[in-house]
């Protein structure tokens, strides 16, 4: 974490409400099912093996990095990296994919899109919940993109997933146009502040009133901050 990190940190929990402070029966509800639901699935264990068996693998693949970086960080920059090093930093947290799980289980969304697949992890958690919905999850490197089809294939979830590979100034519209309707959208792809708001109003226009967004890393950089803010705006 750094300053403006723990900066964040401190404004959201001096601004938090507690749910009884929630206005919207939708929201009320759906806080209460996410964050009170204490339910295990066997779902979990089965995504977090996939991810133990990522964490002992010493296979070194090569990762274009499109937006983990700062601002005004020249992108796209190609390395190579073991699987399980990305494994370990670039997927969702268990506690993290277990909100996502929650999440698709009550909504039930029969269209989801994710912006960032890594090698899978959120992908795993959000088919294992809703196994009869469509998922497109797009990302920008081609052999991380290979590990999360075979990571999703082996938990038997292949069928509903598509994983598009490519820059998602090139997949994202064909991928909204396959799906038409989103009900249910992760963004989890871009650190900085002008192309997520683009992908954000791009995803917009496939919007219903029931369509949930998730973003993560809003508190990352003053610039997503800012984006944060301009989409609460947008949303008001
Ligand atoms: C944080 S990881 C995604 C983690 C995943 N959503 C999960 O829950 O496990 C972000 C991924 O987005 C991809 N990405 C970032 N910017 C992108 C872009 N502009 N186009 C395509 N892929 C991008 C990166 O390659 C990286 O694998």
């Amino acid at each position: 974490m750094n300053f403006f990190q723990i900066g964040e940190f401190f404004r959201f929990y001096g601004a938090a409400i507690t749910k009884y402070q929630l206005h919207s029966p939708f929201v009320f509800e759906l806080a209460c099912a996410v964050l009170e639901d204490e339910r295990w699935f066997y779902a979990f264990r089965d995504v977090e093996k996939v991810r133990e068996k990522m964490l002992s693998s010493d296979v070194a693949v090569s990762v274009v990095d499109f937006g983990t970086g700062g601002e005004h960080e020249k992108l796209p920059v190609e390395k190579k990296r073991s699987v399980r090093s990305i494994a370990r930093q670039a997927g969702s947290s268990a506690g993290q994919g277990q909100m996502l799980f929650r999440l698709a289980t009550h909504l039930r969304p029969n269209t989801m899109l994710e912006l960032g697949t890594s090698v899978g992890i959120g992908a795993m958690y959000l088919a294992s919940a809703q196994r009869e919905a469509r998922l497109v999850t797009l990302e920008g490197s081609p052999e991380i993109a290979h590990i999360a089809r075979m990571n999703l294939d082996l938990l038997g979830l292949a069928k509903n997933v598509e994983v598009r590979e490519g820059p998602f100034e090139h997949t994202l519209s064909s991928g909204l146009q396959e799906l038409q309707q989103l009900d249910f959208v992760f963004f989890d792809g871009n650190h900085r502040s002008e192309p997520t708001l683009r992908y954000f109003e791009e995803c917009l226009a496939f919007a219903h009133e029931k369509t949930v967004f998730v973003f993560d890393d809003m508190h990352w950089s003053q610039g997503m901050a800012e984006a944060w803010q301009k989409i609460k705006t947008i949303l008001a």
